[in-house]
């Protein structure tokens, strides 16, 4: 039973992960998820043993990694957030982030955030990073669609119960919850998901380039799920608002611009080649570039294999039913004699 916790993350491969890990080309060894986001590949890697480091260019998925993927033993109890923060202190900080106001949240619940950052701050290590991620997914469940970049008029449109209710038979009620119930009803939740599997796990924060520079080992396998061009792939909209409100956003490479994605991935993949036996890469039948164009350029590097598996993707409209192949596309680096 996985006890992956409830991250609401565009994009993610949480209903892959068994056939992903499954299909990878060793049981054991280090593996780097280069474009981690919810971590929901990392997580079934750590369970099946795999010594994991995660990475991913938003703050907000760093949290996560470091929250649940790096930390072993750490949870995170109430009493551990349970104390006043100075009105001063709040104040500030509500001016700091009132870029948010009108934005994402109605100004008292960017005041009540404001509180929640304050403490985050005053929080060390994992229980920090655990406090943050709560944060992350109480931000995330009150705005409709679960993403930052929905325009402001249509959040409180959404936020309407009665209106939610006259329009889709669901009040939605829990958009209009104080962030800090978020925080309490997703606790357990959290805590839950931190276990030890006897490895040195760890978490980065850095443009997938900046990863593979500064990477001072060679890992067994890297995985990559990078944002495909012609997908929802606008992460920094979607998630971007959080990294913001700590100051911690950075730089990285937009891979679907100007149509360069294979250029772009080809030039990670030459960095990639030392550091690495094997690249594994996710990709599916209805993203471009096509899988054949991958296996192209991939072949000039080793030998490639691809493994296919029909997936229905959940989405949001019922009736259009999204049946994809979803595909591995496995490169056994060549070795340089
Ligand atoms: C398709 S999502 C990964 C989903 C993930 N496998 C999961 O299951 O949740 C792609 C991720 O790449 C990250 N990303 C985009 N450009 C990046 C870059 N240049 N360097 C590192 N990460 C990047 C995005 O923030 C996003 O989280």
């Amino acid at each position: 039973m996985s006890k992956y916790p409830k991250i609401n993350y565009i994009g993610n491969k949480n209903k892959l992960t068994d056939w992903i890990v499954d299909n990878f080309p060793f049981k054991e060894g280090t593996v780097l998820d280069l474009f981690c986001g919810g971590c929901s590949v990392s997580y079934a890697l750590k369970e099946k043993g795999y010594r994991v480091y995660s990475n991913d260019a938003l703050y907000s998925n760093f949290v996560l990694a470091k929250a649940i993927i790096e930390n072993s033993n750490v949870i995170l109890k109430t009493e551990d957030f349970d104390f006043d923060i100075p009105k001063k202190e709040i104040l500030k900080k509500y001016k700091e982030i009132s870029f948010l106001e009108n934005r994402l949240y109605f100004p008292n619940e960017v005041e009540e955030l404001a509180e929640l950052v304050c403490k985050s701050e005053k929080l060390e290590n994992y229980k920090k990073y655990l406090f943050l991620s709560l944060i992350r997914r109480s931000m995330i469940r009150k705005i409709p669609y679960s993403r930052m970049n929905v325009p402001w008029d249509q959040i409180v449109k959404l936020r309407d119960e009665d209106y939610s209710y006259a329009k889709y038979k669901r009040r939605r009620a829990y958009h209009n919850l104080p962030f800090i119930d978020h925080i309490y009803d997703n606790l357990d939740n959290y805590n839950d998901s931190v276990f030890n599997n006897n490895q040195d796990n760890k978490a980065f924060n850095k443009d997938a380039f900046e990863m593979i520079n500064k990477l001072t080992e060679k890992v067994d396998i890297i995985y990559m799920d990078p944002p495909y061009p012609a997908t929802m792939n606008k992460y920094g909209d979607f998630y971007g608002m959080y990294d913001s409100i700590f100051n911690k956003e950075i730089n990285y490479i937009n891979f679907s611009e100007n149509n360069k994605f294979l250029e772009n991935l080809e030039k990670l993949i030459v960095k990639c080649l030392p550091k690495t036996k094997y690249i594994v890469i996710s990709e599916n039948n209805k993203t471009k570039p096509s899988i054949s164009e991958i296996n192209n350029m991939l072949s000039k590097y080793g030998k490639v294999e691809i493994k296919e598996k029909k997936h229905q993707y959940k989405v949001t409209n019922k009736e259009n039913k999204n049946e994809t192949v979803e595909v591995l596309i496995i490169l056994q680096v060549k070795e340089n004699k």
